[in-house]
Parts: structure tokens; sequence; C-alpha cells
């Protein structure tokens, strides 16, 4: 019993041990372009994970709701083009910006355009593994025939994912800044965009 248990401590502590000159090794290769390609990859996942960008980015009918993620209030739905259903359209309430700090909190948000993708190619990016969620941004298929550099592009200038780090009211923002969001975007993309492996 006792030379079992000193022989799994044994091999546990030369475990402890490989695994930290693993860490080392891996330490060394953060300076290798395709890490350096996958953490750029990260930064950009934690923005279109975010609240503020995945509660558009949704697989349902309905769009999502504050940090949450809770189902849209006045039973909004997504609508045949994504712009909401007939008389109940997102611009009814949303505009092309956000409103005065005096008209409070709970205020709609706005930016040019407020809507959701269409049902046929919803982008979503709620609830995916890194992986999973690396892969539907590279397919066009789900994507509306966006590649990559027109992705680029859109995260770069475009003015409703711009709202994600200006949302009004006291919604957190996304992290980091579209600037440097876009940034990663590139790094990631002209290293060859490679995916996590989970
Ligand atoms: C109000 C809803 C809404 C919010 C909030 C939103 N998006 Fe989007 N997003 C859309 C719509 C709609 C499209 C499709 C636009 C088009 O076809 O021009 C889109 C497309 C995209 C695309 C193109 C990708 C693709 O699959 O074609 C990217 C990238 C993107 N959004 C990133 C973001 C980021 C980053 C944020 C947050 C900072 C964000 N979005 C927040 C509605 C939203
Ligand atoms: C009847 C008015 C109304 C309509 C129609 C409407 N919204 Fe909203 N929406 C609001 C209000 C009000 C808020 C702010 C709620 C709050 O913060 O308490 C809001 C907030 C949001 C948010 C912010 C979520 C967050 O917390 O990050 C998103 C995204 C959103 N709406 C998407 C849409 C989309 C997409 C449509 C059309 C399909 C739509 N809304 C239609 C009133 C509306």
């Amino acid at each position: 019993m006792r030379a079992h248990h000193s022989i799994a401590r044994w091999r546990a502590n030369h475990l402890l041990a490989a695994g930290a000159t693993l860490v080392l090794a891996c330490g060394t290769v953060g300076a290798q372009p395709a890490d350096r390609a996958l953490a750029a990859f990260d930064l950009v996942r934690s923005v279109l994970q975010h609240p503020r960008c995945q509660n558009c980015h949704i697989p349902g009918d309905a769009p999502l709701q504050y940090d949450e993620g809770l189902r849209h209030a006045q039973y909004v739905m997504r609508g045949p083009t994504g712009h909401g259903a007939v008389a109940m359209e997102c611009n009814t309430c949303h505009g092309d910006s956000n409103r005065p700090a005096s008209y409070g909190d709970r205020a709609p948000p706005g930016a040019p355009n407020w809507h959701l993708p269409p049902p046929e190619t919803k982008m979503v990016f709620i609830g995916l593994t890194p992986r999973q969620l690396c892969e539907t941004i590279k397919n066009p298929r789900m994507t509306g025939g966006k590649d990559l550099n027109t992705m680029y592009a859109h995260m770069r200038d475009d003015k409703l994912v711009a709202w994600g780090w200006n949302p009004g009211g006291n919604r957190a923002p996304a992290p980091a800044t579209q600037a440097q969001t876009a940034a990663a975007f590139k790094t990631w993309m002209d290293a060859g965009s490679p995916c996590p492996t989970q």
C-alpha cells in the first residue's frame, strides 16, 4: 500500500515537473507567429462574444438584452429580414444614435441600420466554443457571403459595430477598442487565420 502510494506521489510530482517544463517551453514559444495569431483571435472572440455584440448574433428569433442575455421585452421578433416583425420594426424604437443621457439608462440604444442578421444567415456568435466561432466566421455560407477581408473592414468601420464600445445608458462596453479589435483581427487573418484546438 505504502509503496504504491509513494509511486503514485512520485508520478504526480514527475507529472507536475513535466507540466512546469511545458509551461516554460510554451512561454518561449509565445513569441511565435502562430501563438500571436491565436492570442489575437482570442481578443476578437472576447469582443464577438461580449453581450453588446452577441445579443444580436443569436440562433433564436428574438434579440437578447442586458449582460444576462434575456429575451428582448415587448415580444420583439427577428422578422422576415431581421428588421423586426411588421409594425414592430426595430427602428420604431431604435434610432440612428443613442438618446441623450436625459432619456435615462433604459432608453433604446441606437446606431445606423439597427437590426438583426436575416434568418437565412443568422451569423451566430453566442454559445460557440472558440474553435466553432473561428470556423463560423471563416465560412462564407454562415456569414452572408462575407470573406475575411470584408469582415475585417466591417469590424473596423461599421457604425453598428462601433456602437458596442459606446452602448449608452449604463451598459458595459465591449472589451478593448474598435481599432484594437480590428488590428487583432488583421493580425489573425494575415497569419492564415488559425483556429484554436477547441
Ligand atoms: C443591433 C444588432 C447588432 C449588434 C448589437 C451587433 N451586430 Fe454585428 N451584425 C448585425 C447585423 C444585422 C449584421 C449583418 C450586417 C450586414 O449584412 O450588413 C452583422 C454583421 C456582423 C459581422 C459580419 C460578420 C458576418 O458574419 O457576416 C461582424 C463581424 C459583426 N457583425 C460584428 C459585431 C461586433 C464586433 C459587434 C459588437 C461590437 C456587433 N457585431 C454587434 C447586427 C448586430
Ligand atoms: C417597442 C420598442 C422596441 C423595439 C420595436 C425594438 N427594441 Fe430593442 N430595445 C428597446 C429598449 C427600450 C431597449 C433598452 C432596454 C433597457 O436597456 O432596459 C432595447 C435594447 C435593445 C438591445 C440592447 C441589448 C443590450 O442590453 O445589449 C438590443 C440588442 C436590441 N434592443 C435589439 C433590437 C432589435 C434587433 C430589434 C428589432 C428586431 C429591436 N431591438 C426592436 C426597445 C425596442
